[in-house]
């Protein structure tokens, strides 16, 4: 794939590395986006532990409003005076059930993405967003929080996927900031506390490996979706469970981690490294390496980033190191995980090429979810879309999500192709 010119233009360090950072007077104030997911509940998980210090103003969900009431009356059960004014349901069926509420209804936002850039735009007094959002979607959020100049707790690495330019452009602008959620940048944010761009020679970012590090080629072939969704380490949404599944995420984290920490790509490393206690590493110009540990919960990485940067009190289970055991580290294996490769020459690539892998990524294991495809059906829809629909600048939002929208209906043809001839 031949690189685009935006591939090659010096990426600044989006995240805020040696500058600064916003300062709010407590309690921080949440715009919590995707508040009924893996990354939601936690942030508030963590709101109720830490009422004095975080306040939710407004929370989102896509269709699941019985469980977003739930988690609202338990939040309120807790903080009483805390109760969010805004309320967006992006799912057209569900947000008509929400405004049927009477506790919902009142505080309800648009239908559809509308709502959610609502909920970032008119929030009173936000400082922060956490995008817990999975897909692209996430993206129009993320530059709402930045051109309102808001701390973005970034979760929804799609964001820097799609619109990687795009938004660091509007955290410039918008004079925002934007602190990784994912467990891997914030080890590596933590490793570079006090240091400067200059003194980065390469990040080193750890894979668990997920659930079939082990299979052999032939038994990928025969996985089930139960197998698919039961990783090793992490309890997470189905989305990035079966993008672990198949080393999509290590590759849409390669992304991520190139736009927030503007380092080319051939000086981001992938290591698999099970067991998921070294979060990641960075090596220095001089060959010292630091590395981030803990245990994986992603409340640490979370707290981190939504308190800016400093390490509160936490109550939960301690990494023990005398028990944890000897730390491996291994190389991914780029035959039997050929997205990491995909990932990373459409990240290389830059333009079009990383919407459409994620386009197509996203499109994929929405089919493996229902059952229409087989697991190692998932590289060769995304390779079939980065050939049809690839090249291609991209300078602006319009340009961005055409890309996307083209490139859903391109591998929703593959897909249908591959189910009507039996593939
Ligand atoms: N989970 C983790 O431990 C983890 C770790 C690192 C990074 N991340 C990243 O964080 C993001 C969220 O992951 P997750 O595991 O928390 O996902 P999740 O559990 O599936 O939750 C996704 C949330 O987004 C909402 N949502 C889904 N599709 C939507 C759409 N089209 N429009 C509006 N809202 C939508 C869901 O609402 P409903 O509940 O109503 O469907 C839910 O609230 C992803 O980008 C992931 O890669 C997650």
């Amino acid at each position: 794939m031949k690189p685009s010119s935006s591939a090659q233009r010096d990426h600044p360090c989006l995240y805020p590395c040696g500058r600064p950072l916003l300062e709010f007077p407590l309690p921080v104030r949440l715009i919590v986006l995707g508040a009924t997911g893996s990354i939601g509940t936690q942030t508030l998980d963590l709101v109720k532990r830490n009422p004095d210090k975080f306040q939710v103003v407004a929370v989102s969900c896509r269709s699941r409003v019985p469980d977003l009431v739930r988690l609202l009356e338990d939040l309120a059960s807790v903080c009483p005076d805390h109760d969010p004014p805004l309320v967006a349901v992006t799912d057209p069926e569900a947000h008509a059930a929400a405004a049927a509420l009477p506790g919902i209804g009142k505080r309800l936002l648009a239908a559809g993405p509308a709502g959610l850039v609502e909920a970032v735009t008119g929030a009173p007094g936000a400082h922060c967003l956490v995008n817990g959002l999975v897909g692209a979607i996430g993206l129009e959020p993320t530059l709402a929080a930045a051109e309102r100049g808001l701390r973005i707790a970034l979760a929804n690495k799609e964001s820097l996927v799609v619109g990687g330019d795009l938004v660091a452009e509007a955290v410039v602008a918008g004079g925002a900031e934007i602190l990784p959620v994912d467990s891997e940048h914030s080890a590596i944010a933590q490793c570079l506390s006090g240091r400067t761009e200059e003194e980065i020679g390469c990040l080193i970012l750890t894979a668990s490996g997920g659930p079939f590090r082990e299979t052999s080629a032939a038994d990928l072939a025969r996985v089930t979706l139960e197998q698919i969704l039961n990783h090793p380490t992490w309890k997470m949404g189905p989305k990035i469970t079966v993008d672990s599944a198949t080393l999509m995420n290590k590759g849409l984290e390669v992304i991520e981690a190139h736009h927030l920490f503007g380092v080319p790509y051939d000086r981001i490393e992938v290591v698999v490294h099970p067991g998921s206690i070294v979060h990641s590493l960075v090596e220095f110009v001089d060959g010292a390496l630091l590395a981030q540990l803990g245990t994986p919960d992603m409340r640490i990485p979370l707290q981190y980033a939504i308190c800016g940067e400093k390490h509160w009190p936490l109550e939960m289970g301690r990494l023990d190191l005398l028990k944890t055991g000897p730390l491996l580290f291994e190389a991914p294996d780029p035959v039997r995980f050929p997205c990491l490769r995909l990932a990373r020459e459409a990240g290389a690539a830059g333009g079009a090429a990383p919407i459409v892998l994620n386009a197509a990524n996203e499109v994929a294991v929405t089919a493996l979810l229902d059952g229409r495809i087989r697991f190692g059906d998932i590289p060769h829809i995304i390779e079939d879309s980065l050939a049809a629909d690839a090249p291609g600048e991209v300078n602006d939002l319009a340009t961005a999500l055409a890309v996307d929208n083209q490139a859903r209906r391109t591998a929703t043809g593959h897909i249908d192709r591959r189910s009507s001839s039996g593939e």
